[in-house]
């Protein structure tokens, strides 16, 4: 990404392919970054018959596309996750409400087959995030206690003490804008989207502006993990973890009023709370699903009002509200694209197939929230009713913890961008998404006054 209003060089268009049906014998063999798809038997017990998995590529210059690949092959779809892991890809919005909040799937990876039959490298990289204990892969009983520790500090009322930290970050990063814009267009992205949720989990958790730049080169590390070799990726990890412990260490010996503060005063383990590991890992979770999420989230709502101006009047002229617009921009264009993996804990049938105990799920909530059988799919800022519940924060025991946070900032910092500037244009097309198969938003947006 680059400040200077220079663009991101053109990308070849990714022609999608119908990836279902009988295999076409004249199809060459393909590589797994050709963003086609290689033909290989899914493991469909349903009757056995040939089908093709995707190969989910997380540096496809089009995620939408590949969905709607995946769609074609059913609301549950064989794929691939890069490193050779099969799962299947749940894009219907059905049978993602189903996995979500019905209780015969689970979370823990210690349900999944594969892994126990010894077919996961033991390098694979997704492995670490599956195998950290915290709420993300956590079910039942220690779900539960986790997200109870979680409730007991991260309250209503400390989710809205924070909303003259946000008004006074969004403010001063318009300021910022505008004075940038004078020079040209201005990546979105980077000027406002990414600093401003950044500043409010540092503002959470209370670690002052000054030690902000250090956190925020971690968490700008961490998200492009996926270019690090493992060595560099155990390394970041070890980085991360003694940053936080120096956070805990002196919420201890001086305590405040932020959220280290209330989860260490839920106690240690012992007494119900949470161990040294699971504070480390709460807090490094609520970086990393705090951060990305809401930038994301931030640009692809901007991104749809700037090209749906009937919708942006609407929304200036307080004839919808901007907690409506904020919802209907998660629905349309959900910033988190899919998270691995949930687990059958029985022989099921899902969407058409027949699963196994065991088989690894891909949750799609990007996909999901698109699902046409629900009508086209169109950004409509007053259609809310008329629709399923949007899944962009989940659903059921893993619903987003942070969603009041989200919408928070998300309302302020919509609702003051396009008051202030009114007349807001793109000043291009908006750049290759981040290289990612769990967040989705453009890697650059520009934008001129
Ligand atoms: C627009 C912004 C956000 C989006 C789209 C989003 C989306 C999601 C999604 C889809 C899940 C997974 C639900 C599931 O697995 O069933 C999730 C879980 C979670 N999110 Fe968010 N999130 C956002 C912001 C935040 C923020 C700001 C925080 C914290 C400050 C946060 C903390 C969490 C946590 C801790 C979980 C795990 C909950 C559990 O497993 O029980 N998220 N989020």
């Amino acid at each position: 990404m680059d400040n200077a209003g220079r663009w991101p060089l053109a990308r070849k268009r990714h022609q999608p392919r119908t990836a279902c049906g009988p295999p076409d014998p004249r199809r060459p063999a393909i590589t797994l970054w050709d963003h086609r798809v290689t033909r290989c038997r899914a493991d469909d017990h349903s009757g056995g018959t040939m089908t093709e998995r995707i190969l989910l590529d997380p540096r496809t210059p089009d995620l939408r596309a590949q969905a709607e690949q995946l769609r074609r092959c059913g609301p549950v779809a064989p794929a691939e996750w890069p490193g050779g892991v099969h799962c299947w890809a749940v894009v219907g919005h059905a049978e993602l409400e189903t996995v979500l909040t019905d209780p015969r799937f689970a979370r823990s990876p210690t349900h999944w087959r594969a892994l126990r039959d010894g077919e996961i490298a033991a390098d694979w990289p997704m492995l670490a995030h599956l195998r950290r204990t915290w709420m993300l892969t956590a079910d039942g009983a220690d779900h539960r206690r986790l997200r109870h520790a979680v409730a007991a500090a991260f309250t209503p009322r400390r989710v809205e003490g924070l909303t003259p930290a946000i008004t006074a970050t969004v403010e001063a990063l318009l300021d910022d804008l505008e004075a940038a814009a004078q020079d040209g267009p201005v990546d979105l992205r980077a000027a406002y989207a990414l600093p401003l949720p950044l500043n409010t989990l540092c503002a959470l958790f209370g670690i002052p502006p000054g030690d902000r730049p250090e956190v925020a080169a971690l968490v700008g590390r961490a998200l492009s993990r996926a270019a690090l070799t493992p060595e560099e990726s155990a390394a970041l990890t070890r980085e991360i973890n003694t940053c936080l412990a120096d956070l805990v260490r002196s919420r201890s010996a001086a305590p405040g009023d932020d959220l280290v503060t209330d989860l260490l005063r839920g106690g240690t383990d012992g007494d119900g709370g949470l161990s040294e590991v699971e504070l480390l890992d709460m807090l490094w979770l609520f970086l990393g699903a705090g951060f990305e999420t809401t930038a994301g989230a931030l640009v692809n709502t901007a991104h749809a009002l700037l090209v749906h101006p009937r919708e942006l009047d609407r929304a200036l002229g307080g004839r919808v509200g901007w907690d409506a617009v904020v919802e209907e921009g998660i629905r349309y264009d959900s910033s988190v694209y899919a998270l691995p993996f949930a687990y059958p804990t029985e022989d099921l049938e899902l969407g058409g197939r027949a699963l196994r105990a065991g088989d690894a799920l891909l949750l799609c909530f990007a996909a999901a929230n698109r699902d046409p059988r629900h009508g086209e799919v169109r950004f409509e800022t007053g259609r809310a009713g008329a629709r399923p519940r949007q899944l962009g924060f989940g659903q059921g025991p893993h619903f987003c913890v942070g969603a009041p946070l989200a919408r928070l900032q998300l309302r302020i910092a919509l609702a003051r961008l396009f008051e202030r500037f009114p007349g807001l244009r793109l000043a291009g097309p908006p750049g290759p998404p981040v290289p990612s198969l769990i967040a989705s938003t453009p890697s650059a947006l520009y934008v001129s006054r």
